[in-house]
């Protein structure tokens, strides 16, 4: 049922797809975590084109290919002539032609849809500034090995509600009957169609929708989530969102709000909570400010969970990889 198919957002996927994907990715886990060889895309080669930067994305797509005995290329943004002297549609024929399946991670959702179309082969959204669904396979099966299953959980996302994070935590959420609330300033809400398709698929699942700009909408979370407030390609932005953006900070007194003992604390990353990166170092000359969209104290609070969250993406992506394009054998979990 997977076979040959690409992951370009999720709702290219069922409830009860992206919940086998999300069992696969735990069953998958547990089999590299006994060193039990799981090979299926032994011979086969994986084109990584990126034209955002990325840490984790790259990471998990390298190993997972890795593990699974495929070759993965990076064609970085520096190395390929993608997007300054070659179409997508050209770069499609000849990535296509040569791999057998290829990870994008780049600005336009329309990009990743010709790379599927033109290419032949199952097409991986590593990140658009639409969606980025293979973070939230990682986010929902860490929910899941939390408290076992998400169906009911509250989650909720507050920052920038109009980026793709917020995108795809909403419609997901949507799909998989997860509660989802998003505490955002009323411009930086989702857009009117991201919220038309997650409320018709709410409608399938019985997941409850809210958005707000109120942060009293956090009391009774289960997931606090949150990212950074510029996304990439944002980045003449940064006084214009700390200045709206900062009474959504994720701290102690928005825990507080959320009255909920075992609520736990999630980020995609990378996260703005300290004074360690040349970003950061920066906004602290002009602002003074330490931290932006989480406290340094949630981020290391021992119900954080953001590198659980991390190593997750490995086993997920092996997951979408192995399922679209494994030998004809798709393990039962
Ligand atoms: N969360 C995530 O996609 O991280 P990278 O940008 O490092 O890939
Ligand atoms: N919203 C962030 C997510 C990074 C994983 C960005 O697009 O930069």
């Amino acid at each position: 049922m997977f076979q040959g198919r690409s992951l370009l957002k999720e709702i290219d996927f069922t409830q009860a797809e992206l919940a086998y994907l999300i069992d696969f990715a735990i069953h998958l886990k547990a089999l590299k975590n006994q060193h039990i060889p799981h090979q299926y895309l032994s011979g086969k080669n994986i084109a990584l084109l990126f034209e955002k930067t990325s840490t984790r994305t790259r990471a998990a797509f390298t190993v997972a290919a890795n593990d699974l005995g495929a070759h993965p290329e990076f064609l970085g943004p520096k190395d390929a002539q993608f997007g300054k002297k070659e179409s997508t549609s050209d770069t499609a024929k000849v990535l296509g032609a040569m791999f057998d399946g290829i990870q994008f991670r780049g600005f336009k959702q329309t990009d990743v849809e010709i790379l599927a179309a033109e290419s032949g082969v199952p097409v991986w959204n590593g990140l658009t500034d639409t969606w980025h669904p293979t973070q939230m396979l990682a986010d929902f099966m860490t929910i899941k090995e939390i408290f076992s299953d998400y169906t009911g959980k509250n989650l909720v996302y507050i920052g920038d509600g109009r980026n793709n994070m917020a995108n795809s935590l909403l419609v997901t959420s949507a799909i998989l009957g997860v509660n989802i609330t998003i505490i955002a300033p009323d411009d930086l809400q989702p857009a009117t169609d991201i919220q038309a398709i997650a409320a018709s698929k709410a409608v399938e699942s019985g997941s409850h929708i809210t958005i707000t700009a109120d942060t009293a909408a956090a009391n009774g979370a289960d997931i606090i989530y949150t990212d950074v407030w510029v996304s990439m390609g944002e980045e003449d932005q940064y006084d214009e969102r700390i200045e709206k953006l900062m009474p959504y900070q994720v701290n102690a007194a928005l825990f507080v709000q959320a009255n909920n003992p075992n609520c736990i604390f999630m980020h995609c990353l990378p996260a703005f909570h300290d004074l360690e990166t040349t970003t950061m170092q920066a906004i602290h000359a002009k602002s003074g400010l330490t931290e932006l969209e989480v406290t340094d104290e949630i981020f290391k609070a021992p119900y954080s969970v953001v590198f659980q969250e991390a190593e997750n993406r490995l086993h997920a992506i092996k997951a979408v990889m192995a399922a679209t394009l494994g030998h004809l054998f798709i393990p039962k979990v």
